[in-house]
Formats: C-alpha cells, structure tokens, sequence
C-alpha cells in the first residue's frame, strides 16, 4: 500500500530524530574525553606544583604544608579559593588590626582558609572562643577545627550568612573579618553580604576585607557607610590591601544597575 504524504513526513522526521540523536552521543562522548583530559592535565600540573614545594622544604629544611593544602584545593576550585597561597603574616596582621580584642561579642571570620587571618587575631589577644568561623571548604574545616577547637565552626556558603549565623550568635557581633574572594562575585552580591553582616553587628563595628585588586572590593561613595583602607602590603603575594566599612546607620543606598555602583 502506497505511504501517505503523513506517513512519508513522519519517517523523515523519525530518521532526522536518529541523525540527532547519533550526533548528539558523538558530540557528548567528546566532551567527556575533553573533560578528561582536563582533569588529568590539571593533576598533573598540581602534582607538578606539590613536588616543587617539598623540594623547596627538603632544601630549606622547612615544611611548607598550608601552602600544599592551598595549592590543592585552588586546583580544585580555583574561582570560589581566589589565591594560590594563604596570607602571609603581614597582611594577617593588617587584619587583625582592625579588630579590637577587648570589645564585647563574638568575631566572625568568613573564608578563613587555613587560619593565618585566625591566628592573628587570637595572636592580638582575641579568645578563640569568640571566633565564629565560616568556611565553605571541608578540608580547612578539618584543619580548622583542630586547630581552633574552641572556635565555633560553621561549614557553609558565607554569602548566606544571616541565614547561617542568625540563630547562632547570641549578641551582636564585634566585627566580621573577610578572606572571601569578593570581586570574583558580582556587586549586588557583594552588597548584600555587607549589608547582613552589618545587621548582625553592633553599630559602627568594622567589616574588614583584603583585596589584591587595584580597585576597593565594595563601592566607596555608595553612601551609608564609611570607608577606610590600609597602605598596599608589598610583603604579601600577591600584594593586598586591607579596606574596612563600617555602618553609619542610615542604610546601604539601593541601586537600580551595577555600573552605578562604580567608582
Ligand atoms: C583567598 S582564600 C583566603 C583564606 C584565608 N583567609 C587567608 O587569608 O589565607 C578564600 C577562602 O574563602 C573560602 N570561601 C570562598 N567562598 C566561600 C563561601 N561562599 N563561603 C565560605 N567560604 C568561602 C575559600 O574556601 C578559602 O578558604
């Protein structure tokens, strides 16, 4: 029996639906390959990166073992990690400067990383049992927690912060100290975690972030808060400055598109 026009329409479309699906698997199973290779390339680079740092310590008779966990994990997740290295003590102490050990109230410290920012602030004289650490990682949460068992541990995304730490902390807090890759966000998330930390915080408490960037990681001029920076720290690598905002009560300014928010 003769195939009608229909018919004739739907077996075209069958065998297009075919060609589809065959190219489809084609193009999958080569980027899996890529993916791959990708993976395995990166390994191997960050082995490479591994050996180099345990000759430089067999060599210099030191061990080096918080820039290979370092290391490691921004193999793994370079964008959210944001440095190569942890901050060297300079600009750890730059930090630590900004928070003033006899206030009253937890210190909350979001990305602490491996804890050099950590241990200058329990270095300036801040019990550990003040420090509310907020690290999305797993294995700086392992690190951290035993080193800082007294510290309070939250093992979360920092940019949800009120809903992480409003039921936690019991007072205000006395400052809120940043490791966080926050230019790698865009403005308006950047803006929302200060405005948060500056609702868990006691009026006029600093939030105090470093940056490598050249530009301030917040708006200067938005208004609504006071800005203040430190001296760029050429002992760090890669260089950083430490900028501080503090809330002057009358609110974060809202704006309708980023690039109002430049400075
Ligand atoms: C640039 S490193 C700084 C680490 C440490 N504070 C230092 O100064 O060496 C950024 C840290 O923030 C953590 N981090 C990045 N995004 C995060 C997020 N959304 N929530 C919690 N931690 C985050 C990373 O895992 C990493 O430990």
């Amino acid at each position: 029996m003769p195939l009608t026009a229909l018919q004739k329409f739907e077996q075209q479309i069958e065998r297009q639906l075919r060609l589809l699906e065959a190219r489809k698997y084609l193009i999958e199973r080569r980027i899996e390959r890529q993916i791959r290779l990708f993976e395995k390339k990166r390994d191997d680079i960050g082995k490479k990166i591994e050996d180099q740092f345990r000759q430089f310590e067999r060599k210099k008779g030191i061990r080096l073992d918080d820039e290979v966990r370092f290391i490691r994990s921004w193999i793994e997740r370079p964008l959210s990690i944001g440095a190569v290295t942890p901050s060297g003590r300079l600009l750890a102490r730059t930090m630590a400067r900004y928070v003033d050990p006899a206030s009253e109230g937890p210190i909350v410290e979001l990305g602490p990383g491996t804890g050099p920012v950590t241990e200058a602030l329990v270095e300036a004289g801040v019990a550990p049992s003040r420090l509310v650490l907020v690290e999305f990682n797993a294995a700086f949460c392992r690190l951290l927690r035993s080193r800082y068992p007294e510290a309070t541990l939250v093992q979360g995304d920092a940019y949800s912060l009120r809903r992480l730490l409003d039921n936690l902390l019991l007072q205000p807090a006395a400052a809120v100290v940043s490791g966080l890759p926050l230019i790698t966000k865009p403005i308006r998330e950047r803006l929302d975690l200060l405005r948060d930390a500056f609702d868990l915080m006691l009026p006029g408490a600093p939030f105090v972030q470093f940056t490598y960037s050249m530009a301030a990681p917040l708006p200067k001029r938005l208004g609504g808060y006071s800005v203040e920076a430190s001296e760029r720290i050429w002992m760090n690598i890669p260089p950083a400055r430490v900028w501080v905002y503090r809330d002057q009560g009358s609110g974060i300014r809202d704006r309708k598109s980023e690039t109002e928010y430049r400075d």
